[in-house]
Parts: C-alpha cells; structure tokens; sequence
C-alpha cells in the first residue's frame, strides 16, 4: 500500500532524532492519582503550526479562529486548534425503541490562544440553541466541525463553558478500515466505542487524545435497561417508568475511550485488591464469561506488579452480545468486549488501561505504542504463567515468511488509517518489545516499563520519548536497533532464515489475524 510522503518525512525525522540520541528529554509527570485534580493535568493541545500574520489569519485584527484539527496525520480534521477541554457532563437520554439520543453537553473550556471562533467536532444531529457563557453563539457547521462564534472574542487562558443541547438518531461512525464505531445499536440498545474516531458520533468534544479531561456521563433509559459508563457510578435513580444512570470519571481521559454501553446486563460489584469492581454482562455471555471474568482481580494485581499501581480508581469490564462490532476495546476503567471474552482478551484490554489509557500517543500512527504493549502483555502473561515464553513467542514469530502480514506495515510507520489495526502493528509492536527486553536484559527493560508508565502516567507520548527513555536506562545508542523493528518494511534481514517449517497451528491460525482486538 502507498505510504504518504508525509508520514515518510515525520519518520525521517524521528530515525535522525534518534541516531543522534537527541529525542526530546522526558517530562516528569504527576506520580500519585490522589494528589490530581481534573484541570491541573488536563492534556494541553500541541500548538498548531507556525500561524499565519495577523492580518491574512481567519478572523483578522478581532481575534484569532482555532483550527479546525490539531493535525494529526491520520485524521487532519480530529481535535481543534486553540482549546484545552477540562471536563465534559453530558447529561443524555436515549431509547433503542425509537434509536433517538437526547440530550445536553456542556464543556468547561480553557482558551489556549485569543479565540473569535473555534470548532468541537459532533457530527450529525440537530442542535439547540448553543451557548458560551449562558449567551446565545452563532453556530455553522462543516461536516463533523460544529464552529462557535461567542458574543465576544475570548482571550488566550479564558475560562469558559459550552453548553450544546443536541437531538437525533446516532450514525455509526465507519472507519477506513471499514469497522464501526461510535453509538452502535445492539439489539437490546448500544454498544459505545470511539477508537478512534467515534465519540463525535454522539457528543460534542475536541476529539484527539491529546485534550484529556474528566467526564460525568448521565444517560437516562427506559426501566431494565443498564446504561454503563467510564469510573464511578454516582447515582442510579428511577422515576416515571424510566432510570438515571450517572457516571464520573475523575482521572483524565482521552475523548475515545469514553463510554456509555446500554442495553440488558447483569452487574457484579466487588474489590481488586482495594479497587471497586463493576462488572456488567449481557446474560447471553453470562455462562461463557464467568471463569475468565473470575480473574480480572488476579490480572490487576498482576500488572501492578509488573507495571505499577493501577491508574485509576475503578476497574472492571462490559460484555455485551454486539457481533456488529467485531472487536473489544479499552474503553477507560471498563474496558467494553463485543462477546465474552477469553482470557488473554481480557488480559490485553486491562493492560491497555496502563498502556494506551494512562500513557496515550500524541499522535495516531505511534499506535504499536498502545498495541505492541498490550500484546507483549499477553506473552508475560502466558510466560509467567507456565506457558510459552515470551522469548519461545517470539522465536515462533520469527519464522513467519518474508510475505506474512506479521511484517508489514512496519508497526512505528502504519502509512494510512485504514492499517492502525493491523496484525503488525500487535505482533511485529510485541516483538520490538521482546527484542529489547533480549538486548538490554530483563533489569533495564523492567526499569524501562515502569518508568515510561510513571513518567507519563495521564499524559500523551510518541515514539522518540520511548526510544530514549530506552536509551538513557540501558545506557546502549539503539537507534539503528528501533528504526529496524519500528521503521524498516518487511522482514528484518538479521532474523536469521533457518528454513524451518512456518506452519505450527498457532501461526496458521494468527495468518490474517484472528479475531482483532
Ligand atoms: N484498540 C482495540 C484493541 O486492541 C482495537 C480496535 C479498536 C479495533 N478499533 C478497532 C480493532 C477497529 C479492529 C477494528 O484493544
Ligand atoms: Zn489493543
């Protein structure tokens, strides 16, 4: 597949970075959740490139317009310029009945330029009158850019709210890749996942993973219906022949890994290890699930053990019956599973609220940091838990041919949209891992793990950071090491080809990939 000149310059630039060892140095992070509060770590957005001079700028000499994307390479028009979301309370009603979504968004919004205008991204739906600041905007839209024209210009570091009351029947959004995401109709309601670009397929939000912020999330549903969402349930009151579920999430989080699955669950609340546990499941993967489900408190322990403390202050999952979807996704403190899952399912979506939830990429095409995590996750899993070896994993995957997907696209280089999902990016990503694991040894990586967790715990990372934290622990120049693993296409030459057979069951059967997650 064509692999944009852009993204080959970006990589060219990063390759340079790291031979030279002069990747940018790593900012301390905020260790303990207890000491956060919802706007002192909210993701600031990255400036957007040198603007324009004053006079030719959209908006003139009366202020500055925020742009429309935060130039993300995979998805240019995802996010906005010139905003810095603090916390989002989307107060919804929704009824699989008649499909329609209802409801109010308002956002608390800190102004990181002068703003005449700037864009959320919603798509679809009609809207009720906007305010900023309870005045009336001038509203115009532009296929998912929903524009804001306050009364008046707001000054750069402005505080202000956005109140966006909103009406329609919710569109799946359908990525390149050609899966959907977004508010997704189950037959007993909806499943609700946004990666990576689903959440304006039912809220107003500045949609990139850079502008985390704290969520209450309270959808209304007719009676026997569970509405499930991100972190703590506040409150669950029923009136008029219809429920209230009211969710809070009070760690920053990415707008894609918001939730709010709905439809006919039963729930089981209890403790991993101190962390309250809320576990709803579709009672037609009730049976299937139980045994797997059995030991999300021994997987948490497991990987703060590995990794570090848990970063949140929830855990637990969502299994619904939603074969439309397709795939599991690690939706923030309850990752959501389309079916029950198994158990290393489940293990990759928990280790992803490490890596992925709590440490989240700037940009899309450093998936393999989310992906290439998780699925080495699982080979420590299965190593330290009397199966194969990491490195037994590792050496079986390396026999794969020239020709398999195993190799292609490099994972630190997925070319377009349509591969961030793609086999190498989990599996060639995991190997990257295990291979460092192998140069450096099993101290400096650990060391490694843990500090890129803790270091960057509620913030967003690229790939450079990873190669020099890397370097800086192991003491070892390994830029020539990761631009082969993450850059180059195609079967590294150094994997020696013994000529061994390739078709062990466990590859024929990964060949394409299995079921995604
Ligand atoms: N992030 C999911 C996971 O690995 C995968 C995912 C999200 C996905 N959206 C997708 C996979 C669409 C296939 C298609 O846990
Ligand atoms: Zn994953």
């Amino acid at each position: 597949m064509p692999i944009r000149s852009s993204v080959y310059a970006a990589c060219a630039v990063v390759v340079a970075a790291l031979v030279v060892g002069a990747a940018a140095p790593v900012a301390a992070a905020p260790l303990d959740p207890a000491d956060l509060g919802g706007s002192a770590v909210s993701g600031t957005v990255a400036p957007v490139a040198a603007a324009p001079p004053e006079a030719t700028r959209p908006g003139g000499r009366s202020g500055a317009v925020g742009a429309p994307g935060v130039d993300d390479p995979f998805f240019p028009l995802a996010g906005n310029g010139g905003i810095d979301v603090q916390d989002y309370d989307l107060r919804l009603s929704y009824n699989p009945a008649t499909d329609r979504l209802e409801g109010t968004a308002t956002l608390r919004i800190v102004a990181t330029q002068d703003l005449r205008r700037f864009d959320l991204d919603l798509r679809k739906f009609t809207l009720g009158t906007v305010t900023v600041d309870g005045v009336p905007a001038a509203i115009t839209r532009d296929g998912q850019e929903l524009q804001i024209t306050p009364k008046r210009t707001l000054r750069k570091g402005a505080a202000f709210t956005v109140v966006v009351p909103y009406a329609g029947v919710p569109e799946p959004v359908v990525d390149p890749d050609g899966s959907s995401e977004g508010f997704v109709p189950t037959k007993d309601g909806a499943v609700v996942v946004n990666e990576p670009q689903g959440s304006p397929g039912w809220y107003p939000a500045n949609d990139t993973p850079r502008d985390k912020a704290t969520y209450t999330i309270a959808m209304t549903v007719p009676a026997g219906v569970t509405a499930v969402g991100n972190g703590a349930l506040v409150s669950q009151t029923s009136a008029g022949g219809r429920t209230t579920f009211t969710w809070r999430e009070r760690f920053p989080m990415a707008p894609y890994l918001t939730t709010i699955t709905l439809g006919k669950f039963g729930v089981t609340t209890g403790r991993a290890g101190s962390i309250p546990t809320y576990v709803a499941v579709d009672p037609t993967q009730a049976a299937a699930s139980a045994p797997v489900l059995r030991r999300l408190p021994e997987m948490v322990a497991f990987l703060q053990d590995l990794y570090g403390p848990y970063p949140f202050e929830t855990v637990g999952a969502i299994v619904d019956n939603a074969p439309e979807l397709g795939y599991a996704l690690e939706t923030q403190t309850k990752p959501v599973f389309d079916r029950a899952p198994d158990e290393l399912t489940l293990l990759h979506e928990l280790s992803h609220q490490w890596y992925g939830d709590a440490v989240t990429l700037r940009q899309w095409p450093d998936i393999w940091l989310h992906e290439g995590f998780a699925t080495w996750s699982e080979w420590i899993w299965t190593e330290r838990h009397g199966g194969q070896t990491a490195a037994q994993r590792f050496a079986e995957l390396a026999q794969e041919p020239g020709n398999s997907y195993l190799w292609n696209p490099p994972p630190g280089d997925p070319g377009e949209a349509a591969n961030l999902f793609a086999g190498s990016v989990y599996d060639r990503g995991a190997m990257t891992l295990q291979a460092l694991r192998e140069k450096i040894g099993d101290p400096a990586f650990f060391t490694v793990m843990r500090r890129w967790y803790a270091e960057h715990k509620y913030g967003n990372v690229s790939t450079p950071e990873f190669v020099a934290l890397a370097q800086q622990v192991s003491q070892q120049d390994l830029g020539a090491f990761f631009k082969a693993w993450l850059y180059t296409p195609g079967k590294p030459a150094f994997l020696a080809d013994d000529g061994a057979p390739v078709a062990s069951a466990r590859l024929a059967a990964s060949e394409g990939g299995g079921r995604r997650r």
